[in-house]
């Protein structure tokens, strides 16, 4: 038995989203969390065993902060199941710690292979509620987009404490999604903004509703397949971020590398301080503008199709 969830990236709107403004997310298939079950010998109980990681947690003994324990936990929890004699092994592609949701593709995989195992399948809003529930160990305050869309798999518009929107592509287009190389966890990130904004709320409010209104305009032209009008607002929204605090100087190379190789558009993605940048290209520059965030010290480069399903 076994279940996968993709990888994910904000387009418009991260740490504002922690804020209650909107934010803009979409999966991304190229990368993706397995998980396998397997049964394991009688009374061994439930084993999971994160391949990448070289972890294995053997779930009764595990802590309660450890999050692959959680997860296992949560879905029997609510399946109302008792734990079964298996091993889960989990592997994921995507990068940890990068923007991406592995932590959120990882749980979602985890619990969706454990409820198949069990024969009983989860609703996908229950799925996420879960999965949530995993992601306050990783992010400390999470918004809930990282769960939202890679469990739902579809482009999301995101307001905390809403139901999520699935809202049409009006035209496919094309990014380039490129790793600093720095591990920078997401939780340490929002922790700063929110000093920042405790220090200093009446400087950081307006950024705040600024990156929101981005983040509207962006879900309009998206709709429209009003592909040309998201390049100045990826360009606004990290010109933002970078008042927040969160990009860095290894994100700012690579959004200048982009922008100078001929990007329609170029931001820092997700948490910030290192991690991915996204950059917007038109087909006949994905060539050039992948050589030059290389150039520029990108360690990965993925292109994605952001599509309607
Ligand atoms: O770093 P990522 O892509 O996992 O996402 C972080 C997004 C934030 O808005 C910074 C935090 C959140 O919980 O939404």
């Amino acid at each position: 038995m076994e279940a996968e969830a993709p990888g994910k990236v904000i387009l418009f709107g991260e740490h504002a989203v922690v804020y209650g403004r909107p934010a803009i997310a979409v999966p991304v298939f190229g990368v993706r969390a397995r998980a396998v079950v397997t049964e394991a010998p009688p009374g061994s109980g439930l084993t999971v065993v994160a391949a990448d990681l070289g972890r294995r947690v053997r779930v009764r003994d595990a802590p309660q902060d450890d999050p692959l324990a959680l997860a296992a936990r949560l879905a029997l929890g609510a399946l109302g199941a008792p734990e079964p004699d298996v091993t889960i092994t989990v592997t994921s592609s995507i990068p940890i710690a990068g923007g991406l949701g592995s932590g959120a593709a990882v749980s979602a995989a985890l619990i969706r292979a454990l409820g198949a195992a069990l024969g009983m399948g989860f609703e996908l809003s229950r799925l996420n509620e879960l999965v949530y529930e995993v992601e306050k160990l990783y992010h400390g305050t999470p918004s809930g987009i990282d769960n939202t869309v890679v469990v739902y798999g579809k482009p999301v518009y995101f307001v905390r404490g809403r139901p999520p929107e699935v809202f049409g592509i009006g035209k496919p287009f094309s990014l380039l999604i490129a790793d600093t190389g720095i591990s920078s966890p997401t939780r340490e990130a929002v922790a700063a903004v929110r000093e920042l904004y405790r220090s200093a709320p009446d400087k950081v409010e307006p950024i705040l509703d600024e990156i929101g209104d981005v983040a509207e305009a962006a879900r309009k032209a998206i709709e429209d397949g009003d592909v040309p009008a998201l390049g100045p607002l990826m360009w606004r929204n990290h010109g933002l971020l970078q008042r927040l605090t969160v990009s860095c100087d290894e994100l700012d190379r690579l959004v200048r590398a982009a922008m100078d190789a001929g990007a329609e558009g170029a931001k820092l993605s997700g948490g910030g301080r290192g991690g991915n940048m996204i950059a917007l290209v038109r087909d006949d520059a994905i060539g050039r503008v992948e050589s030059a965030l290389r150039d520029a010290g990108a360690v990965r480069v993925l292109h994605t199709v952001v599509s309607g399903c």
